[in-house]
């Protein structure tokens, strides 16, 4: 038996290991696997704990329930990093996998990591047990901006892996170039599509539409988190007068993330937002009815990496209000237009939209659903 122990911890991950959990699943099935099936062992760090946050998306994608949860909640980054630290090696002493898998580059992706990778220098001699290999999914991406958090977690979490799971060519550049064996490295897709595939027949049935009111193109929808974006005052200031003037032209939905709300709430900006009448704050909204939404609507704006290419996927237009991006291959081949957070250039992109002269994204290749085939098949074969 092999066993392999999965870390999530916050929003993206989840979406990421549902489709992973799925095949193994599948493949532990499959007869000329019985002799050497797949066991799973999952650990929630409690990164995201609210139920909008996190329980949500274990109900829309019917994973099952964590082994373990940490419960470690919110706090600066290095408090966070340390308590999932602090309180996942005891775990993977006592569960002894041979293959530790983090998804994604959020804090608890570099501490599950980071524990695994020390756990190899320490003295520590368990009797018939070889410690575990560390597979990275999604790995590759890079920004080069150190100011955010998710690139030093992507940097760190990668050199100390010993799978790399890539989703676009781009992110293979940058581990050769970053001096990363190349027989680590595997092109295999994305796995958030996978999850997308996965979840169509559910998706088509969601009610998100007819609940907030919403007629098929003519609504855009926003998601806006990233401390870049909303921890300074003027930024966020500057940003609110953008989606002002758009919304006179088309109604904006926001499902608001709790560090944006918090934010809004410091900086007084509350009774400015409920003037824009056509500007329309949501609860966090669940996996399912967040496609819905994005699919219907006729543009998307954000500062999230996985909208990116889910809409490059759904070739929906999304306007990135970063001023960088981790997943170039959106920009030059899927509908991504990087938009910076330049009120003249947003604007601009949005009149394209609704002048129907919108960008019109290509098919990505290994994009197709089949990730986590690809993954798992690996992973038989590097660790059997
Ligand atoms: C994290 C990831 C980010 C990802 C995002 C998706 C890191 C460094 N960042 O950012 O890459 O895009 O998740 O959502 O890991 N909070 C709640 N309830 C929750 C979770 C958070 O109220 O369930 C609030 C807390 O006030 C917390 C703040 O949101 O302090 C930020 O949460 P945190 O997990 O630190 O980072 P995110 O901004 O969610």
């Amino acid at each position: 038996m092999l066993k392999l122990l999965i870390i999530v911890g916050a929003r993206p991950n989840f979406i990421k290991i549902a489709p992973l959990i799925e095949e193994i699943n599948r493949v532990n099935k499959l007869k000329y696997l019985r002799t050497y099936p797949l066991k799973f062992c999952l650990v929630h760090t409690g990164q995201h704990y609210d139920y909008e946050m996190s329980q949500i998306f274990f109900q829309d994608l019917k994973i099952p329930k964590p082994d373990y949860n940490l419960g470690v909640g919110s706090g600066s980054h290095a408090l966070q990093t340390a308590k999932i630290m602090e309180k996942l090696e005891p775990v993977i002493l006592k569960e002894k996998p041979n293959l530790v898998i983090v998804v994604g580059d959020v804090n608890s992706t570099l501490a599950g990591a980071l524990v695994a990778a020390k756990l190899r220098c320490s003295q520590l001699l368990i009797t018939n047990y070889q410690l575990p290999l560390i597979a990275h999914i999604e790995a590759g991406l890079r920004s080069f901006d150190m100011t955010m958090p998710e690139e030093i977690n992507r940097r760190l979490t990668d050199h100390i892996s010993d799978l790399l799971f890539v989703t676009e060519p781009a992110g293979v550049k940058n581990l050769l170039n970053e001096g990363i064996h190349k027989e680590k490295i595997y092109l295999v897709g994305d796995i958030m599509i996978d999850a997308l595939v996965k979840s169509k027949p559910k998706i088509q049935k969601s009610k998100i539409l007819s609940k907030l009111n919403l007629k098929k193109k003519n609504y855009a929808v926003l998601t806006l988190h990233r401390p870049s974006n909303v921890d300074d005052k003027k930024i966020l200031s500057n940003l609110i007068s953008t989606f002002n003037e758009i919304q006179k032209k088309i109604k904006i939905i926001y499902p608001i993330h709790p560090r944006a709300k918090k934010q809004i709430k410091k900086f007084g900006f509350k009774t400015r937002l409920k003037k824009m009448k056509n500007f329309i704050i949501t609860s966090p909204i669940g996996y399912i009815d967040m496609i819905k939404l994005v699919r219907g609507s006729k543009f998307l704006m954000t500062d999230s990496g996985g909208l990116q290419e889910e809409t490059t996927f759904l070739k929906v237009p999304c306007l990135t209000l970063r001023e960088t991006t981790e997943r170039p291959i959106t920009i030059e081949k899927g509908t991504n237009i990087l938009c910076k957070r330049n009120k003249e250039k947003i604007i601009k992109e949005v009149k394209k939209i609704l002048s129907g002269k919108e960008k019109k994204g290509q098919t990505i290749r290994l994009w197709d659903g089949k990730t986590t085939e690809r993954i798992v098949r690996i992973l038989g074969e590097k660790i059997i």
